[in-house]
């Protein structure tokens, strides 16, 4: 019983140390933009320059990892924000179109919905609708925090090429 008692009463000790070690700790403390969680009006934006071509004229980067999104490789003037009744995205990457805009199709993943399982036919999945949640500009911003990771590739094609529909159940049985 003695035992008891003394366990939960350090455990309260702990606990109240805990939160008077939190009270000292402000917004700007924490997190790695440094400014205050309660006004996004504070965080100052680093001075990054994204890459100023325009689409047709850039050149495209190596995946940061196999079937990883590709970064876009041209400016994005006056094609944001993507809303229900307009996405410039799709009139040129839609795979209807691209080919004849000299644009890279949208991949099979794309028109696929993972929920149903089934293809979406000539409709862009309505999860892949958005693309800038998932597909971001280049841009010559330095990592905020290092990283050793090296990517491995299974040839060189994945470099710069996707297929993940038609290796998403590899392993898979
Ligand atoms: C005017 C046509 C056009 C529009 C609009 C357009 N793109 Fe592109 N995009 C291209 C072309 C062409 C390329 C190939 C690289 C180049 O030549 O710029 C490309 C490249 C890309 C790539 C790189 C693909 C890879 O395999 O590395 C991504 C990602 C991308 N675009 C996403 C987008 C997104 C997202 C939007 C909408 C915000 C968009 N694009 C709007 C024409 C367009
Ligand atoms: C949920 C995240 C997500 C969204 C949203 C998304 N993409 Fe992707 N995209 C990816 C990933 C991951 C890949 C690479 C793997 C794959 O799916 O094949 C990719 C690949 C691509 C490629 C390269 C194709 C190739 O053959 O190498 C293009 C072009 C592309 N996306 C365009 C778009 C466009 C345009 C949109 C909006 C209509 C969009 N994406 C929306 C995640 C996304």
């Amino acid at each position: 019983m003695k035992n008891k008692i003394f366990l939960v009463s350090a455990a309260a000790a702990l606990f109240l140390a805990a939160c008077a070690m939190n009270n000292g700790v402000s917004s700007e403390q924490i997190g790695l933009r440094k400014a205050n969680l309660n006004n996004e009006n504070s965080v100052i934006l680093s001075d990054i320059n994204y890459s100023g071509l325009g689409a047709g004229e850039s050149a495209l980067l190596e995946r940061a990892f196999e079937n990883a999104p590709p970064l876009i490789s041209h400016n994005l003037d006056g094609m944001l924000p993507i809303t229900k009744e307009s996405n410039s995205c799709l009139t040129c990457h839609d795979k209807a179109i691209a080919a004849d805009v000299g644009a890279i199709a949208a991949p099979a993943s794309h028109y696929y919905d993972f929920w149903k399982n089934k293809p979406t036919g000539d409709m862009i999945s309505e999860i892949r609708y958005n693309c800038t949640q998932c597909h971001v500009a280049q841009s010559d911003a330095k990592p905020l925090v290092g990283n050793t990771f090296k990517a491995e590739f299974k040839n060189e094609a994945s470099k710069k090429k996707s297929n993940l529909l038609d290796v998403m159940n590899e392993g898979v049985k």
